[in-house]
């Protein structure tokens, strides 16, 4: 994946923006990366791939586990989304950004 790809399609955070939050920041909860840049504070759709970052820095820093984040490729990634949030609006779910 390209780590130019944007995971937050709200906000245009970038898996680069994102590897590079945890690095440096440190977060100890997922939920933490709202703080970088709003990421995943929008429609809610990309929040299960934050966790899989998240996880799976928590993984590389320790050997004794295995994981890596699987994301679709990005025209994958934004068909998906846009699938999301028209269930989303069809629930009455209230999309802010619809
Ligand atoms: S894609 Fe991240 S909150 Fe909508």
């Amino acid at each position: 994946m390209d780590a130019d790809q944007e995971i937050c399609l709200c906000f245009h955070v970038t898996r680069r923006k994102i590897e590079n939050f945890i690095r440096l920041d440190q977060p100890v909860r997922a939920g933490q990366l709202a703080d970088c840049f709003g990421a995943g504070t929008g429609c809610g759709w990309c929040r299960k791939y934050l966790v899989s970052l998240f996880e799976s820095a928590q993984s590389a820093a320790d050997p004794e586990k295995q994981s890596s984040a699987d994301i679709p490729s990005a025209e994958a990634y934004a068909v998906m989304r846009r699938e999301y949030r028209a269930e989303k609006r069809n629930r009455g779910d209230g999309d802010p950004k619809a």
